[in-house]
């Protein structure tokens, strides 16, 4: 279904501590001042889950996510963590092909298609990212270069299975870099997404929640999620301040 979601991805950043105090007080502002039926996803390193997932406890509209899993259901893989590892701790959503793990960690197309099989398969919900380098938009291929991300990892899926994915669609020149989209350039990448979506899938392209990523702010977020094909925001930078991402949230 399509819904309104705003996800925060806290990359590589928070302690233990620090992470329960961030948690705490998100989930404390969204119980007393979201009433709008805006999803929270908090994606936090993998070492904070179990007590982030705690602290959320069965607060309405309020999950947990992962920011990467392993393409096996288990084995001899040192260091990784497994989707049925996820799901046993109450991880409902996972981040796949983020831009940084497709740079540093050389995460392929055909790699990340495995990881997305892996996730539905454990019943945790793939938050799937896509985007553009600068040199990419320079040139003007941005919506080829995109939409075939989403061909190579994704159009092996049925209908039903792609009613499950969360799409997010991050340039990778407004990643942590303060220079966001227009709100025009991320509703008209996020119309071209859907149309490339129906094309392979019809109707089910209006059910599947499209978000935002790259520099999104309090300041910035309402422009944004205006956009009628924009549906939410994956939050980097700004949800590490609690106060930053409930406005984000209340922004819709
Ligand atoms: P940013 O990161 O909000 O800090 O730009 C977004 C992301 O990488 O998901």
């Amino acid at each position: 279904m399509r819904e309104k979601i705003v996800a925060g991805n806290w990359k590589m950043n928070k302690t233990l501590d620090e992470g329960k105090t961030l948690a705490s007080e998100i989930v404390n502002m969204y119980a007393d001042e979201v009433s709008d039926d805006v999803k929270a996803i908090l994606c936090t390193p993998f070492i904070n889950l179990p007590s982030v997932k705690g602290i959320i406890g069965n607060t309405k509209n309020v999950f947990l996510g992962a920011q990467n899993c392993n393409d096996h259901e288990s084995g001899a893989y040192t260091g990784e963590t497994s989707v049925p590892m996820l799901k046993a701790i109450g991880v409902s959503y996972v981040i796949i092909g983020h831009s940084e793990r497709r740079e540093y960690y050389n995460e392929s197309d055909e790699f990340l298609a495995k990881k997305v099989d892996a996730a539905l398969a454990g019943g945790v919900t793939p938050i799937f990212c896509c985007g553009e380098p600068l040199e990419i938009r320079e040139a003007g291929t941005h919506f080829d270069y995109v939409t075939k991300q989403l061909t190579a990892s994704l159009f092996h899926l049925s209908a039903d299975q792609f009613k499950k994915i969360v799409i997010a669609y991050e340039p990778i020149w407004a990643i942590g870099t303060g220079k966001t989209a227009t709100s025009d350039q991320a509703q008209e990448m996020h119309e071209k997404l859907r149309q490339h979506l129906a094309s392979k899938y019809g109707d089910v392209a209006e059910e599947i929640s499209i978000l935002y990523g790259g520099s999104c702010k309090p300041d910035n977020a309402q422009e944004i999620f205006a956009g009628k094909d924009v549906d939410g925001g994956l939050i980097g930078g700004a949800s590490l301040k609690s106060r930053d991402f409930i406005e984000i949230i209340k922004s819709f």
